[in-house]
């Protein structure tokens, strides 16, 4: 059976910008942004997604164009070496440990949507108990284990129906409503009163940030970059594999990068006006992410309108994080399908079955749950992506200049050398860096 592709180049883009814009975006990045200096953290995050996350970016779509296989088949047919093979194995877990506490969150999501929908925000703020936390408080239990199994089985539907008809006709509609309402709910959000606080407290320009504490946050910004771009799982191997003309990457690689951060700020935008417009201060009431949730909950409930904003909000993170937990499950699908010949459907019955058991594991357990979204998730991701950027400067080499180029006009030829030293030499020592800073060893 012929292998599928993408309909058009845009739908491309946005499957990709779709697993890029998530969690990450929507959960993460304002928090962390506030929390770290503000404009001066966005600083440091822009530089690193321009010199790390869009060559990592392009190093992964090298892959999956050039071998039009996912991570297992891509790496061993390049190589021509079984051991490469196995390194793809890799991402196949990776694939899988993430959708195991993304649903989990997704089902939180899917589950404030649905009740502020129905009651008058009926979101409950103990769901998420300890937001000082880097995850925020966990909502465990049976209700957790639910909704995780609902949002799995949306993200297994889309799958399930194919390149074309579910991953990209789904991120072809997900995506514009994603941008559509979030740019809806700014503008509303501006007319706030006291919005101007919030605008400050998010981008305020702390300097220091930039001398005495830079070590400190280069480690979160880069975890974040990976993260935020998708990268080191595997995910955009298997969705450049889709792409059957050579079109030019470098420019595909930076309008994601660029939409994903509009996508980060914008909800800065609507999130911290919107608190201080209630009175609620952050910076009083603790952050951290499942403040995002507890502070907006009682934002909402403090709304004239606040069933219908708390429901478009909602709806953004819903479609949010779907569109990127679809791009978690079709790794380990496209293993199936591309290396044993397994049907899709039967691949994605197979694979959400066994999510739905270690996402349920994660649903009941707060300890396993919180060491598999943090600790556990950001060394993979960052071993995954010094493994195909090790891949891609040391096996690849003229192959992957040749994958670069192709495509490109004489501007993004120029390039390919720098960014192929960089894949090669470079990035690999800084993502070894950031790993060892991450576990608390004084690096700097
Ligand atoms: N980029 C997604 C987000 O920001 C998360 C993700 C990571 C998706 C790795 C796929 C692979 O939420
Ligand atoms: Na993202």
């Amino acid at each position: 059976m012929a292998r599928e592709t993408w309909a058009t180049r845009l739908g491309f883009i946005l499957a990709a910008v779709g697993s890029a814009v998530g969690l990450g975006n929507i959960w993460r990045f304002p928090w962390q942004t506030a929390e770290n200096g503000g404009s001066a953290f966005l600083i440091v995050y822009l530089a690193i997604v321009l010199l790390v996350g869009v060559p990592g970016l392009l190093a992964e779509f090298v892959i999956g164009r050039r071998s039009n296989k996912s991570p297992v088949g891509a790496l061993r047919d390049l190589s021509g070496s079984k051991t490469w093979g196995a390194v793809g194995v890799f991402s196949v877990v990776t694939g899988i440990t993430l959708l195991s506490f993304y649903s989990v969150v997704g089902g939180w999501i899917l589950r404030y949507l649905l009740e502020s929908g129905v009651s008058l925000v009926g979101a409950n703020p103990a769901y998420f108990a300890n937001p000082g936390q880097y995850f925020g408080g966990v909502s465990a239990g049976a209700d957790a284990a639910l909704y995780h199994l609902l949002f799995l089985g949306l993200t297994a539907l889309v799958v399930f129906a194919g390149v074309r008809k579910g991953i990209e006709l789904g991120t072809k509609l997900m995506m514009p409503a994603v941008v559509v309402l979030l740019g809806g709910l700014a503008v509303w959000a501006a007319t706030q009163p006291n919005a101007a606080a919030g605008y400050s407290f998010f981008l305020r320009f702390d300097p220091s940030v930039l001398s005495e504490n830079f070590f400190a946050i280069l480690g979160p910004a880069a975890g974040q970059a990976l993260f935020t771009l998708s990268l080191g799982a595997g995910t955009m191997i298997t969705y450049a594999s889709y792409l059957d003309e050579d079109r030019s990457l470098p420019f595909d690689g930076s309008a994601i990068a660029v939409l994903n951060t509009f996508v980060g700020v914008l909800t800065g935008f609507v999130v911290f006006p919107l608190l201080f417009s209630q009175g609620i201060n952050p910076a009083e009431t603790g952050t951290g992410p499942g403040a995002l949730f507890v502070g907006l909950a009682g934002a909402f409930s403090q709304l004239p309108a606040g069933t219908l904003i708390a429901t478009a909000f909602f709806a953004v993170v819903t479609l949010a994080a779907l569109s990127s937990s679809i791009s978690m499950l079709e790794i380990p699908v496209a293993f199936l399908v591309d290396e044993y010949d397994i049907e899709r459907r039967n691949a994605v019955v197979g694979m959400g079955a066994l999510v739905a058991i270690t996402g349920t594991v994660c649903a009941f357990n707060p300890a396993i749950f919180g060491f598999v979204a943090g600790p556990l998730v950001n060394a993979f991701l960052t071993a995954g992506l010094a493994a195909f950027l090790l891949f891609v400067g040391w096996v690849m080499g003229r192959d992957a200049l040749d994958e670069f180029t192709s495509g490109v006009g004489s501007f993004g030829e120029s390039l390919a050398t720098p960014w192929l030293f960089a894949v090669g030499v470079v990035l690999p020592l800084f993502l070894v860096f950031t790993l060892l800073s991450q576990f608390g060893v004084d690096a700097a």
